[in-house]
């Protein structure tokens, strides 16, 4: 059995079941997630997107010239664009995941819009220190980049460890432009994971499709439900698919049982204040020099340096 079957079945064999987000994300599933932030309810990303419009000038100095951007997770939207089209002489693009497609996607669609910009995709599992490739010119500092708030899908602990490779990656002089979501009235979080289109309960679902695909499972789709709730203690959605009936589950040759309303838990997604997000900034090596946020305060973008 290989290792990632080993892992599934360890989180299913869980009093709370759980599943890794990690499996939200095959092609219909980045398709999905797509279609989420161009939702009406998903502020997210129409938010960070407006703090960047608002503020790219000043953050393109605080970023200074001839930078590299390494971007967690391989990118080809406007946020990555607005940074390069912004940023003083940059020294190197690259985008950094551990689906080569993704990284293929991002280099061909960065590249084309930015001949003039280096671009060096990195295949690494990011959660753990990687080796950066040697540009053609040398940066005077590297800038790590992680737009979305996906850092709010960790645990605190295993953020912190993110945290802490990002900030060996940045090194010495180096910072981190970092997007975090906001603790808000529940109502609107919650709205942002039960859109009204169902988009979300699909995105959750097709996990369940993964799984059987990649694994051979036997999930039935229709025997499970989306469900998002905003735990106020502690401060994250949690984002679970429920057994609408009691049934058995077959999976690498072990069968799971699932009593009606159990659920397992596919993902959490933290909501920061900007106090909390700057003390597990400072716990991984950084200080926040400097944090935007709108109007509304439910979205924020720090730039963290390396004291
Ligand atoms: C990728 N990540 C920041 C999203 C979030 O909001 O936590 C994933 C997502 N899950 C449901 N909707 C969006």
């Amino acid at each position: 059995m290989s290792d990632e079957l080993a892992s599934i079945l360890a989180g299913l064999r869980r009093p709370q079941k759980t599943i890794s987000p990690k499996y939200f994300y095959d092609e219909a599933g980045s398709r999905l997630f797509e279609e989420i932030t161009r939702l009406p309810e998903y502020y997210l990303t129409a938010t960070e997107l407006g703090i960047m419009q608002a503020h790219i000038g000043e953050m393109a100095d605080l970023i200074g010239e001839r930078a590299s951007l390494i971007e967690f997770g391989a990118g080809s939207g406007m946020k990555t664009r607005m940074l390069l089209q912004h940023m003083h002489s940059p020294a190197v693009y690259v985008p950094v995941d551990i689906s080569g497609d993704h990284l293929i996607d991002s280099q061909r669609s960065i590249q084309a819009d930015f001949p003039d910009v280096e671009v060096i995709p990195v295949a690494a599992d990011f959660l753990h220190p990687f080796e950066l490739p040697r540009p053609r010119t040398m940066p005077l500092r590297n800038v790590v980049y992680f737009p979305g708030s996906t850092i709010g899908n960790f645990e605190y602990e295993d953020a912190l460890r993110l945290l802490r490779v990002m900030h060996t990656e940045a090194a010495d002089g180096g910072a981190l432009l970092i997007g975090a979501d906001l603790q808000k009235d529940p109502a609107v979080i919650e709205a942002a994971y039960n859109d009204g289109a169902g988009v979300t309960a699909r995105f959750n679902l097709n996990m369940l499709r993964h799984l059987n695909r990649e694994f051979g499972s036997d999930f039935d789709l229709d025997a499970f439900e989306h469900r998002a709730t905003y735990d106020r203690d502690e401060r994250r959605v949690v984002v679970e698919l429920v057994s609408r009936r009691r049934q058995v589950v077959a999976i690498g040759g072990a069968q799971i049982p699932f009593g009606e309303g159990e659920s397992i838990v596919t993902e959490y997604s933290h909501k920061y204040s900007l106090d909390g997000f700057a003390g597990m900034a400072g716990e991984a090596g950084f200080a926040v020099e400097r944090v935007w946020t709108d109007p509304r305060r439910w979205f924020s973008v720090h730039y963290c340096t390396r004291p």
